[in-house]
C-alpha cells in the first residue's frame, strides 16, 4: 500500500548502474502479471546500446529517456505464438487468422500494461524511481524500424528504472466521486456536486509544480484537458495505419448476427 499509494513519475536520475540481479527480478515480476488467455502476448526490449537511448530520447523529445540507467520498450507481441500456432500446423496467413484480430490486438496491448506496471510497481517497491513513457511513439514508424520490431508486434509504451534524483511531491488526483461511479455510469456531469468537486481539483492541481517547470504552477486540469482536447492531429494517431502495416486486422468487421 506505500508503494502504490506514494507512488510518482521520476524524470532524474542518479547514474548509478541497476545491478542485473535487480533487473533480472523486475523482469520477473513483469512475467508474473496477469495476460489474457495466457497467451502472454507481449515482450520487453532492454534498451542497453546508448546510441539506441539518445535516439528513443530524440523520439520522445525527453532527454531523460536517454539517462535512464534502464530502460525498456514493452511490445504487443503475437508473433512468437504465430510461429508457434504455425508449427502447430496452424494456417496463419489465413483472411481471419484469429491472433491477428483486433480483439488481440487490444487484449495483447492490456497484457503489455499489465506487465510494465507490474515491473513499475516492483521497481518501486525497491526504492527506484520511474517513468512511463508514452512519448516514445510520437514517431512509431521510426520506432519500429529502429527496434527491428516484426509482424504482429506493436509498440505500446517505455519504461524508464533508476536510483531517484528528485522528490517529487504526489501530484494530485481527483475527488474519488468523480472517478468511482456505483452500478451505472451516471447519465450526465451537469450537476452541482460534479461542478463543485471540478472547481476544487481545478484548484488543488493549480497549486502542483511539474519538477520539470518549476518556476510556475502546473495549469488547472480543466485547462490541460481543453489543451489536450484541441491540439492538432499528430503522428500519434499513426496507430489506424501502422497496427495493419504491422499485421494486424483492426478494420471494422461487418455486424455479427447473435
Ligand atoms: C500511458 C502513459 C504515458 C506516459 N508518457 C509519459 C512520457 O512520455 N513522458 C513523461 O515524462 N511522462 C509520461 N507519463 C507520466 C504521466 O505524465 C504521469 O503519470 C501523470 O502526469 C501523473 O503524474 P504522476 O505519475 O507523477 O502521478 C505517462 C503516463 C502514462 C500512464
Amino acid at each position: 500500500m506505500d508503494t502504490l499509494l506514494n507512488r510518482r513519475s521520476i524524470r532524474r536520475f542518479e547514474s548509478t548502474p541497476i545491478p542485473p540481479k535487480t533487473s533480472e527480478l523486475l523482469e520477473l515480476a513483469a512475467q508474473r502479471a496477469a495476460t489474457s488467455q495466457f497467451l502472454n502476448a507481449w515482450s520487453a526490449i532492454r534498451i542497453t546500446d546508448p546510441a539506441l537511448k539518445q535516439q528513443l530520447a530524440e523520439i520522445g523529445e525527453q532527454p531523460y529517456i536517454a539517462e535512464a540507467p534502464l530502460l525498456y520498450i514493452f511490445v504487443l507481441d503475437q508473433r512468437r505464438n504465430a510461429h508457434i500456432a504455425k508449427e502447430q500446423g496452424i494456417d496463419v496467413s489465413a483472411d481471419g487468422f484469429n491472433l491477428a484480430s483486433s480483439y488481440r490486438f487490444l487484449q495483447a496491448q492490456n497484457d503489455a500494461v499489465l506487465a510494465l506496471h507490474a515491473m513499475e510497481t516492483a521497481a518501486e517497491s525497491l526504492g527506484l524511481g520511474c517513468v512511463i513513457l508514452g512519448s516514445v511513439l510520437n514517431d512509431i514508424d521510426r520506432l519500429i524500424t529502429l527496434l527491428h520490431l516484426r509482424q504482429l508486434t506493436f509498440p505500446v509504451l517505455g519504461l524508464a528504472i533508476g536510483k531517484p534524483a528528485q522528490q517529487p511531491t504526489l501530484k494530485p488526483r481527483m475527488p474519488r466521486s468523480m472517478q468511482f461511479f456505483e452500478n451505472a455510469y451516471p447519465a450526465d456531469f451537469d450537476n452541482e456536486e460534479f461542478s463543485q468537486s471540478l472547481i476544487s481539483f481545478d484548484a488543488t492541481v493549480h497549486q502542483y509544480y511539474d519538477l520539470r517547470h518549476a518556476d510556475r504552477p502546473v495549469a488547472a486540469f480543466s485547462a490541460q484537458i481543453k489543451k489536450v482536447s484541441s491540439a492538432k492531429p499528430s503522428r500519434l494517431n499513426d496507430i489506424g495505419r501502422l497496427a495493419p502495416k504491422q499485421g494486424f486486422d483492426i478494420r471494422t468487421q461487418p455486424e455479427q448476427e447473435h
